[in-house]
């Protein structure tokens, strides 16, 4: 049976990753975190003071571009992929509330975008891939066979991020939460470089109302359709 290149996108906190996680689990096909990517050059900007305010300093961050090496690395203790920056495991730092206050302006940044999307291109060159992101169908693999677009009310991924960082031992109040992803959402959804749209050619699921299993027996259908 031929691999295929599957896309997952949409809205911050929707559940993106646990669908992409899981149905790369069951098809032991390769999963990519494309925000992972995002979220580590904004803690490489971070870490190097190239903030001024809430945007990076852009000639800088354009020059040190091609010094910041992002890959994932299978952990067997957790039995998940971590992310590593320049050789060392940021997932912890990538997903705190300050990074996430951060990676949209940067992820809006052509050369930022450019430098990524070759990347994933490259990831997924021998298809047999689950990635998610914002741009996935629609720019960084046109061509998927399946393409999931993801949303849910903005409360209930607000309640999700909040359980996610309180299980981390981060604290933030609902009010920051759906703020962060508000704002987020209109600054991926505005942006003129890959902006957070539907391909034409995904399926629309709203799991609001869904459990994580009813979400994944409707997309393995939708994946042994395209079969
Ligand atoms: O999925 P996430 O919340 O970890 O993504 C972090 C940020 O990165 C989000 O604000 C949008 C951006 N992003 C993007 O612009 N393109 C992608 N393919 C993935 C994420």
């Amino acid at each position: 049976m031929n691999r295929i290149t599957i896309a997952v996108d949409g809205y911050s906190s929707c559940g993106k990753s646990t669908i992409a996680k899981d149905l790369a689990k069951t098809l032991k096909y390769t999963y990519i975190d494309s925000g992972a990517m995002y979220r580590a050059v904004t803690l490489y900007a971070l870490e190097h003071n190239l903030f001024e305010g809430d945007y990076p300093n852009e000639t800088v961050l354009k020059k040190q571009i091609n010094q910041i090496h992002i890959d994932f690395r299978y952990n067997a203790a957790t039995g998940k992929s971590d992310t590593f920056l320049n050789g060392e495991n940021v997932e912890k730092e990538i997903r705190s509330m300050e990074v996430a206050g951060k990676v949209s302006p940067v992820a809006a940044i052509g050369f930022v975008r450019e430098a990524l999307v070759r990347q994933q291109q490259e990831m997924g060159k021998n298809k047999g891939i689950v990635m998610d992101g914002r741009d996935i169908g629609t720019v960084v693999f046109p061509d998927a066979e399946l393409k999931i677009f993801v949303t849910a009310r903005p409360e209930v991924r607000a309640h999700r991020r909040l359980a996610e960082l309180a299980a981390k031992g981060e604290n933030a109040t609902f009010e920051e939460v759906l703020d962060n992803l508000t704002k987020r959402d209109l600054i991926d959804s505005t942006r003129k470089d890959g902006p957070l749209r539907q391909a034409e050619d995904a399926v629309v699921i709203d799991n609001s109302d869904l459990t994580v299993e009813e979400q994944n027996a409707i997309i393995l259908k939708l994946f042994r359709d395209v079969k």
